[in-house]
């Protein structure tokens, strides 16, 4: 370590702590005691500059003077972030299952369940959210609505329900319709995952393995009967059995984010339309139909004790 103790500048009072400056490492560093700790940072790369922090507190911009704007944009904004989060962390899942790396996919499957569980708990927040409170400033949101979401419709699209026609509300938006164009061309999660199971030796339709990906995914009875066969035999197919058994794990909790959102609006707006122009909770209900993994749920209720159930 080579430094030199800071000089005190003009009115900087006796007792003020002493900040020294060093290089340490190459990297310029100051230093200072703070309450009994020997405190230390670096003079670049600060916490505020990592994390873009001014920027991040500089974009909640109510457009109304009603105090609970404030709410609703923090709860959409940190959505957004947790759906970027997603975004991410399965595209990772999808890197690994292509390299049938199973052991590592397992572990990047259980963030994505732990990162919706949260993103569940967080409507909680929202539900605080009365009735006259939105009322306050529901007027100045026009037609704004979740609907619009480019980030959640690329994660729907990822995880395997492709509905095409929704990009059309993104097409004065050309980057937002080149990025969901190119999301619903790729396979999705589950067409990866179907992959994986026909390369483990299981019976997977040619027809599911190589399509258009930009179709929806329709459901198969062979792909069903592939999943029992994994299911019967846990001891012989344990990792295959796991990614299941995660994968619908995320469905599961990806409903449940629906339902509360669903519930949430009901409390808020009860049978209103939406401000996107929608039936409202009629629409959210009908969404709770969705599947990402069909056979994986149809399955269930086919499947029988074996001989030493
Ligand atoms: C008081 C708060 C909220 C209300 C009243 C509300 C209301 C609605 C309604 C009525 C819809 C149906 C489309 C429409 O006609 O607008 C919708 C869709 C949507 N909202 Fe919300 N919402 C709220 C909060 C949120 C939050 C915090 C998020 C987080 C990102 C969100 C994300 C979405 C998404 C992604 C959709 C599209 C769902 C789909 O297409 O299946 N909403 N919202």
């Amino acid at each position: 370590m080579s430094g030199s103790d800071h000089s005190k500048k003009d009115g900087e009072k006796a007792s003020d702590p002493v900040v020294r400056s060093f290089t340490q490492d190459g990297v310029e560093t100051y230093e200072a005691s703070i309450e009994g700790e020997t405190i230390q940072w670096d003079k670049h790369l600060t916490y505020g500059h990592h994390l873009q922090i001014d920027q991040l507190l500089s974009a909640q911009r109510p457009v109304s003077d009603k105090p609970d704007e404030m709410l609703f944009i923090i709860m959409h904004q940190t959505m957004e972030l947790w759906l970027k989060l997603m975004l991410h962390e399965t595209r990772v899942a999808i890197a690994e299952l292509r390299a049938d790396e199973l052991r590592k996919s397992a572990k990047t499957l259980a963030r994505l369940g732990t990162i919706v569980r949260h993103m569940v708990h967080s409507w909680d927040v929202l539900a605080t959210l009365t009735p006259p409170d939105f009322l306050t400033f529901r007027g100045v949101l026009s037609k704004a609505s979740g609907f619009q979401s480019r980030q959640y419709r690329e994660l729907e699209f990822l995880l395997g329900t492709k509905r095409a026609d929704l990009i059309l509300v993104h097409k004065d938006d050309a980057g937002a319709q080149a990025q969901l164009t190119k999301t619903l061309e790729e396979p999705s999660l589950y067409d990866e995952v179907l992959q994986v199971l026909a390369r483990a030796g299981l019976q997977i339709p040619a027809d599911k393995l190589e399509r258009d990906w930009a179709q929806p995914y329709t459901p198969d009875r062979q792909v069903e009967a592939a999943w029992l066969t994994i299911y019967s035999d846990t001891e012989t197919h344990w990792d295959l059995y796991r990614l299941g058994e995660q994968v619908t794990e995320l469905e599961y909790y990806f409903q449940e984010w629906r339902f509360k959102h669903m519930k949430t609006v009901s409390r808020v707006i009860g049978q209103k339309m939406g401000t996107g122009g929608s039936s409202g909770v009629g629409y959210l209900i009908k969404a709770l139909d969705l599947h990402f993994f069909p056979e994986l749920w149809s399955m269930r209720t086919r499947m029988e004790a074996g001989p030493s159930q």
